[in-house]
């Protein structure tokens, strides 16, 4: 099986369950044209993140890695009127583009950045007091995963939902001795995922344009 055939399934679902959607396909472009790396979601994996978002009944969503607001945007599109997506970036470039991308796709007012490593903003958003999220998605630098769990699962409410991404690597997070960081950083998110019996938690590789990986999904409880 190959990439070709990963990418044409992925072409296949996206122009028949997503469509042609011009802010989302302006906000591609916009990145892409500001030279930002081409590591957002995939239109079935942000149809995903929006689909579990109304499931779950979100109304405040936290995500750490905005890059240029992709993903922002379909859990943005979730939420009810008054929601909120509250989005943490480490570059500043990235964060204004995101907020173009936020402008342009009608969502500017849903959406709350905040630019600076996530690590200090989650610890800022605790000291504050911070109304509970309902669902989170953990998608910034990889080997600091274990670290931002966390610090989400203090700031998420009893039932709360957690999705991380790329906890798969390629298959690099089975490989006890992996020189991928990231891959290392998932397999301690993992181990930490034992440790606690505070929730319920499963796995899923998946393959597709962005190539192999796989997401965590976390059931905080009651
Ligand atoms: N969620 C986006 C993709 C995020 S890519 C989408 O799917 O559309 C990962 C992002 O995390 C990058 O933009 C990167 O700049 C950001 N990042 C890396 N280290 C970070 C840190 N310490 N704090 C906050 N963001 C970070
Ligand atoms: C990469 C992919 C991602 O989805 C991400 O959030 C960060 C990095 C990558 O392939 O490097
Ligand atoms: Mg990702």
């Amino acid at each position: 099986m190959s990439y070709e055939r990963w990418k044409a399934v992925d072409d296949f679902v996206g122009e028949l369950l997503v469509g042609a959607d011009v802010p989302l396909d302006e906000a591609v472009a916009r990145s892409t044209r500001e030279g930002l790396p081409a590591i957002a979601v995939s239109p079935p994996q942000g149809k995903f993140l929006y689909l579990l978002a109304r499931i779950h009944g979100a109304r405040r969503v936290l995500e750490l890695g905005t890059l240029g607001g992709y993903s922002t945007i379909w859990l943005a599109r979730a939420l009810p009127r008054d929601g909120v997506v509250v989005t943490l970036e480490l570059d500043p470039r990235y964060a204004q583009v995101a907020g173009e991308n936020f402008a342009r796709a009608g969502v500017a007012d849903m959406v709350e950045q905040h630019v600076g490593p996530a690590l200090d903003t989650l610890r800022e958003l605790r000291t504050q007091d911070t109304e509970p999220f309902d669902m989170v998605f953990i998608d910034a630098d990889k080997q600091t995963t274990p670290e931002y769990f966390t610090e989400c699962v203090e700031l998420t409410r009893r039932a709360g939902v957690i999705v991380v991404d790329n906890v798969v690597r390629d298959g690099e997070v089975a490989v006890a001795d992996s020189d991928d960081a990231g891959a290392r950083g998932m397999r301690r998110f993992h181990e930490q995922l034992t440790e606690s019996p505070r929730w319920s938690a499963t796995t899923i590789q998946t393959v597709g344009v962005k190539g192999y990986d796989g997401f965590t999904l976390v059931l905080l409880d009651e």
